[in-house]
């Protein structure tokens, strides 16, 4: 399997990506043919794999280096990722993934509720294996529960046309940045740092997952489907508001809510006309300077981290940069 080119960049994270794509695909021990299969296609499919690069690298700060271990929690890390990927395009009525039909689509709703939760089994049968604490596991537990939560506030919010910025960072921190935060602590804690050490690490994966889905939020408005491998214009057509139509609504709104009000009734050229909007009253532009913000904030902070041999603070400047001017 190929990894993706993000990390044509990086070859030192490159052998313990690939090994953690194969633990991941060895976990999967199901009888059932078709739900195994489509598992095992979706992990090939070539995800970005960045919670567990985060983790790889933060965990590389402690004084414990035990690679085994560190791979087999970044691997039950992107299962937990993936099996939120598979529920969401469900919820989402999403037909595209990495490129390809989503489980839902392809096989369908009940082969993939049972696909996703499969992996949820997995990532703590995994991470159970190895966590040197019960610490780990309970916070795993715990931003399960909030990306949970995120979830829960986006639908509360649906077609909610007064919906603030605040309410919208509120669930993107439970939904992604929560996730992101887990991946780096647990990568940093579980390695033998100390507990402070690993909250301000939790801390910058927080801030990195803010930026990461306002990013994704504004491709939603500027991307070709072909380029992000998802459906684009998704968010709007269900009623989930994101950062830069927000931020339009603040600019004029009047413009844009008659479009709005019609919910499942807009048409293409609706979709198209808010589309437009969007991008010519500054929405995107805007969302990409709060995006700028949040990894600024991580940037500062990661400057701040010890220097080791490995240089793993400059790979983490890199990545966090790289990913503000991600196209997919
Ligand atoms: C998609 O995450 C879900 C969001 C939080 C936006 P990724 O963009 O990291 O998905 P893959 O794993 O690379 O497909
Ligand atoms: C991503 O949700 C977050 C979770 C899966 C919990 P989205 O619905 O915003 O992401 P995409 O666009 O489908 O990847
Ligand atoms: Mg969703
Ligand atoms: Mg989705």
């Amino acid at each position: 399997m190929k990894l993706h080119p993000i990390w044509n960049d990086y070859p030192q994270l490159q052998p313990e990506l690939t090994q953690t794509i194969k633990l991941m695909e060895n976990s999967i021990q199901l009888k059932n043919k078709p739900v195994k299969k489509a598992l095992l296609e979706m992990i090939g499919a070539g995800g970005k794999l960045l919670r567990p690069a985060y983790q790889l690298l933060f965990s590389q700060f402690g004084p414990e280096q035990d690679r085994q271990k560190s791979v087999a929690l970044a691997a039950a890390i992107e299962m937990l990722h993936t099996a939120t990927l598979i529920h969401d395009d469900i919820v989402d009525d999403a037909s595209l993934r990495r490129n390809l039909p989503t489980i839902s689509a392809k096989f369908d709703n009940n082969t993939a509720v049972y696909a996703g939760d499969y992996l949820f089994v997995a990532c703590f049968k995994l991470m159970s294996g190895y966590t040197s604490s019960l610490r780990s596991l309970q916070n795993n537990a715990l931003s399960m529960e909030k990306i949970l939560s995120g979830e829960l506030g986006q639908m509360e919010d649906h077609y909610n046309l007064s919906m603030t910025v605040d309410e919208y960072l509120a669930n993107i921190s439970g939904k992604t940045a929560e996730l992101f935060a887990l991946s780096c602590s647990v990568g940093a804690f579980e390695n033998g740092t100390t507990q402070l050490f690993a909250k301000n690490v939790s801390d910058i994966g927080h801030h990195i997952g803010m930026a990461f889905q306002i990013i994704d939020d504004i491709l939603d408005y500027t991307q070709p489907k072909t380029e992000i491998g998802k459906p684009v214009l998704k968010d709007v057509r269900q009623g989930i508001y994101t950062l830069p139509l927000i931020y339009a609504l603040q600019t004029k709104r009047e413009s844009l809510v008659p479009f709005l009000e019609k919910k499942e009734r807009m048409s293409e050229t609706d979709i198209q006309e808010i589309y437009r909007l969007v991008n010519d009253l500054g929405g995107v532009t805007k969302a990409q300077q709060l995006a700028n913000t949040y990894t600024q904030k991580a940037l500062k902070k990661i400057d701040k981290l010890p220097s080791n041999s490995a240089n793993t603070r400059a790979s983490l400047q890199q990545l966090t940069k790289t990913l503000l001017t991600r196209t997919n």
